[in-house]
């Protein structure tokens, strides 16, 4: 009988490169808010290149890409945070996601069966649900698991954080701090913290 893991690693990937950007900061204050026995290593996609299967046939797959691959193969679940970019999904993530699921037969490893959970943050008013639409044929194409039982969608994110990095309001996190509960026991069905 196998035992429960006294602790599930989760990758938190950033859809945007920028400094201050508003999904990095919702993951990192996400850090603060995960139940017992959780960690959460939160990742960019500095450094990875535009895919280009010429580069990909002459060096391969980048060694950024082959780094974020393994850690996500690693971990027991993956936490996507998106910006949302004219209504849909940022050229840049799904960039990146493309890079991960090559080559295919590393798809399996990487992705079958995966723990994914979308966030986002906006200032805009729709809270980049607009966006998570938006990667839900992704999230089918890897064939993940994806996580729908709750919704983070963190709008007038200009205003959200204070100072110190924490979300300025109590109850965004707490609507935050439960779909981390939530998504721990989507990833472990049963385990401690269900
Ligand atoms: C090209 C472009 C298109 C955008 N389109 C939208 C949009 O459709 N909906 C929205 O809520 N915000 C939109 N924004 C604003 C982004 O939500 C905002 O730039 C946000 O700060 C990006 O996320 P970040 O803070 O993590 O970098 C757009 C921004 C850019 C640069």
């Amino acid at each position: 009988v196998a035992t429960a893991p006294t602790t599930l690693t989760l990758i938190g990937i950033s859809g945007s490169l920028r400094r201050e950007s508003f999904n990095t900061r919702l993951l990192q204050a996400a850090r603060g808010l995960l139940p017992a026995g959780t960690v959460l290593h939160v990742r960019t996609l500095h450094g990875i290149p535009l895919y280009d299967a010429d580069l990909e046939a002459a060096a391969g797959i980048p060694p950024e890409v082959e780094a974020l691959k393994a850690e996500i193969a690693g971990a027991h679940g993956l936490l996507i945070a998106t910006p949302e970019y004219n209504a849909s999904l940022p050229g840049v993530l799904k960039n990146a996601l493309d890079w991960l699921s090559r080559p295919p037969q590393d798809v399996p490893r990487v992705f079958l069966g995966k723990a994914v959970g979308l966030l986002g943050a906006t200032p805009g008013r729709l809270g980049t649900a607009l966006a998570q639409n938006a990667w839900l044929p992704v999230l089918w194409a890897l064939r993940t698991r994806p996580f729908f039982a709750e919704r983070i969608h963190l709008a007038g994110a200009d205003q959200a954080f204070a100072g110190d990095g924490s979300l300025a309001d109590p109850a965004f996190a707490a609507r935050l701090r439960q779909y981390l509960l939530a998504f721990r026991a989507h990833v472990q069905p049963g385990g401690a913290g269900s």
